[in-house]
């Protein structure tokens, strides 16, 4: 896909994000903790209070460049800060904020140009990616379902059980070319129509965010991120297939994931978006969150089942099919979280916007977690097709030291080491 076709798109989705406030988000994903972003944040929110200044401080998920953390972005200027102290944070709010002065010590600096870059957009790592699914993190608060609201979060729910059947879904998700993002790539459509015609009751539906890949977060981020994306797929998928009942498989080590996910769930439930006679219809549905010991034959589907039936998660014989049966013997739908974060954003653009971006096999996005031996590490989102070499020297910043690129490594231990 052309790099302006990328942005064209890519700045239409931003417009959906709302008015031109100022408020100033902090990251606050699992990396950016570690940086002790969360005392950043504390230090400006008392420093502002201090200042008498109402400007809202949003603790947001993971925005992908975690090399650089603890992050902050400052809206509706969208001034990128990086590697933020506490100690900077009283300069930050009387000059950045009170007076819109850019502190330049706390703006990328681009390696190869010397120059000082102002926004996130700006950088090169963030300059040829398509941030349709990942880039909402930046804009709301996880633990806020108000937040997702506002960001057209759940109308794209709200427009599936009042004007699609479930065979207009299918047939939407079908014609937008959505594959699996767990690894196997199968046509997401064709699986939940099997599943749908499939004889058995109950039905389920379920998330795989067991992640066992070395080096891979990217479901964690959105999980912890943008729990709400991932649970508004699955009720959509729910309804689709006719399922009362999912589960989200998430591994106990990835405990801020777990915290969200509940706490989305919670929320969902209280606005009548999951649970009894959803938004009013006579389609009920729920989510419970299972979790796995980290084991990591535990991401195939049928270990999957097994862990959460409470066995020992060991794969059995492939002739079985989940379709037909899975989870305690019954028809049961199996996504990658970033499967089911793609399903609002489909029905919301519309399966020919979706189709537009990528390659005639594959379309969309996907993120991919670059970690190792590159400069710069984290997670970045790009059409699908995009190079192995535009993600490791244009986003990545290649080799640490100007050294030799030696070998990537794709799709975890079922990929492969590629020279
Ligand atoms: C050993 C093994 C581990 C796997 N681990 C994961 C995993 O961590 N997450 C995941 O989504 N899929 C994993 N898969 C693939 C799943 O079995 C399944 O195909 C996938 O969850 C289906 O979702 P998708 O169609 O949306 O990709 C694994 C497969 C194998 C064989
Ligand atoms: S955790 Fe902050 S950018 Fe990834």
């Amino acid at each position: 896909m052309k790099e302006t076709q990328a942005h064209q798109i890519e700045k239409d989705l931003k417009l959906n994000y709302g008015p031109n406030k100022k408020f100033i988000t902090v990251c606050a994903g699992t990396g950016c903790r570690a940086y002790g972003s969360l005392k950043v944040k504390e230090a400006l929110e008392a420093e502002l209070a201090k200042q008498n200044m109402q400007v809202d401080v949003l603790a947001t998920g993971c925005l992908g460049f975690c090399e650089k953390g603890p992050m902050i972005v400052i809206h509706p200027d969208k001034y990128f800060y990086h590697s933020v102290k506490v100690e900077d944070v009283p300069e930050i709010v009387s000059k950045t904020i009170a007076k819109g002065e850019v502190i330049s010590k706390l703006l990328y600096r681009d390696p190869d140009t010397k120059k000082t870059l102002f926004r996130e957009e700006d950088l090169p790592f963030y300059k040829k990616q398509l941030r349709v699914v990942f880039g909402k993190n930046g804009m709301l608060e996880p633990t806020r379902i108000e937040d997702y609201l506002a960001i057209d979060g759940y109308q794209a729910l709200g427009k599936v059980l009042s004007e699609m059947t479930p065979d207009d879904v299918i047939n939407e998700v079908k014609k937008a070319g959505l594959r699996g993002r767990g690894g196997g790539g199968f046509p997401a459509a064709v699986k939940w129509e099997g599943v749908r015609r499939a004889h058995g009751d109950p039905k389920y539906v379920i998330a795989n965010g067991d992640e066992g890949d070395p080096g891979a977060y990217m479901d964690r981020s959105l999980m912890e991120g943008n729990p709400h994306s991932v649970i508004e797929g699955m009720i959509i998928g729910a309804y689709t297939v006719g399922s009362n009942e999912g589960y989200i498989y998430v591994r106990n080590e990835y405990p801020l994931a777990v915290t969200h996910l509940t706490l989305a769930i919670e929320a969902a439930k209280k606005m009548g978006l999951l649970g009894k006679n959803i938004l009013g219809t006579d389609f009920s549905f729920d989510i419970h969150i299972s979790k796995g010991a980290g084991a990591f034959v535990c991401g195939e589907s049928s270990a999957l089942f097994a862990s959460i039936e409470g066995r020992a998660g060991e794969p059995r014989a492939k002739y079985v099919h989940a379709v037909e049966k899975g989870l305690w013997d019954k028809p049961t739908v199996l996504n990658n979280v970033e499967t089911w974060a793609n399903v609002p954003l489909i029905i919301n653009k519309g399966a020919d916007w979706y189709a537009s971006i990528g390659t005639e096999g594959s379309k969309g996005t996907k993120i991919f977690s670059l970690v190792g031996k590159i400069n710069n590490t984290g997670l970045v989102e790009v059409p699908m097709g995009t190079t192995l070499y535009e993600i490791i020297y244009d986003m990545g910043g290649g080799i640490p030291g100007g050294r030799k690129f030696k070998a990537v490594q794709t799709g975890g231990p079922s990929g492969g080491c590629i020279p």
